[in-house]
């Protein structure tokens, strides 16, 4: 019925009217790689740092049930992949989006969607969250804002499984092409600070090979910075 084009994601699509978590759900259930959960609300959908995402009905909540057999040091990196995906679908309604590390896509500097990446047992959970027909949260942006008009919210979520479809497949046999797609998307060279234990305050230069944040402090030392519990904010 939505004639999906992919190989591995959304082979089985699960649709719920309202659900707590997308996340928790996937991480709960016993199915098949690529197996797609989507809600129309979520009740307690969830950021990083168990912060609270809201997501009303005319959004895009979903989560992703992957099951990569790859190196350890690669799992990290399937959050870029679904940054990536969401400024691919993003790109197809003209809206250029950007990359904030490690896990936001922005547009004019709001964010417009953020993923949640979660690992259980031989399970990666892809979770996204795109606000596109709602009304975006103050500091946040929604696609309908950008456009002055809904769109198709299903064309939408079949455009973003189509990419997501493709960058996996990328993946699987390339995790570093994936980080240097991301770092194309990534806004840098800007002044930025991490917050974290403390805060460190410098200039985003990059990302290494593995998705580290390269940030160059005020002294001219070089520091990397591990996506984990850390925040980063523009200055
Ligand atoms: P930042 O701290 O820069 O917002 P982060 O990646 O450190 O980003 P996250 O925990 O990833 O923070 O994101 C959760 C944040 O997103 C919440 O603090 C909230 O302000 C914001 N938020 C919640 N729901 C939405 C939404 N639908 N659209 C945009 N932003 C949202
Ligand atoms: C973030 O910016 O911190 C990540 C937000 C991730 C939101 C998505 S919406 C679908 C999935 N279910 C959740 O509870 N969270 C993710």
């Amino acid at each position: 019925m939505l004639g999906l084009k992919t190989s591995v994601i959304g082979k089985r699509v699960i649709y719920y009217q309202e659900i707590s978590s997308t996340n928790d759900v996937a991480k709960s259930l016993d199915v098949e790689e690529g197996t797609v959960i989507i809600a129309d609300r979520q009740a307690r959908g969830r950021g990083r740092l168990n912060r609270e995402w809201i997501s009303p009905e005319g959004g895009l909540w979903l989560s992703v049930v992957l099951k990569p057999k790859v190196e350890p040091q690669d799992i990290p990196k399937i959050v870029f992949l679904g940054a990536i995906g969401v400024v691919r679908m993003l790109e197809e309604l003209s809206i250029p989006g950007r990359i904030k590390w490690p896990n936001d896509v922005l547009v004019n500097f709001k964010k417009i969607s953020g993923i949640l990446t979660e690992k259980v047992g031989e399970k990666v959970i892809l979770g996204i969250g795109v606000n596109v027909n709602n009304d975006a949260p103050e500091n946040g942006i929604a696609v309908k804002d950008v456009l002055n008009r809904k769109v198709d919210l299903v064309e939408a979520f079949k455009t973003l499984l189509e990419n997501l479809d493709e960058l996996y497949e990328i993946y699987l046999e390339s995790p570093e092409t994936i980080v240097e797609l991301a770092r194309e998307l990534m806004i840098l060279n800007v002044p930025v600070k991490v917050i974290g234990d403390g805060e460190i305050t410098g200039v985003a230069e990059g990302i290494d090979e593995d998705g580290r944040l390269i940030l160059r402090l005020d002294s001219g030392e070089v520091r990397k910075i591990l996506y984990g519990d850390v925040s980063l904010r523009f200055l």
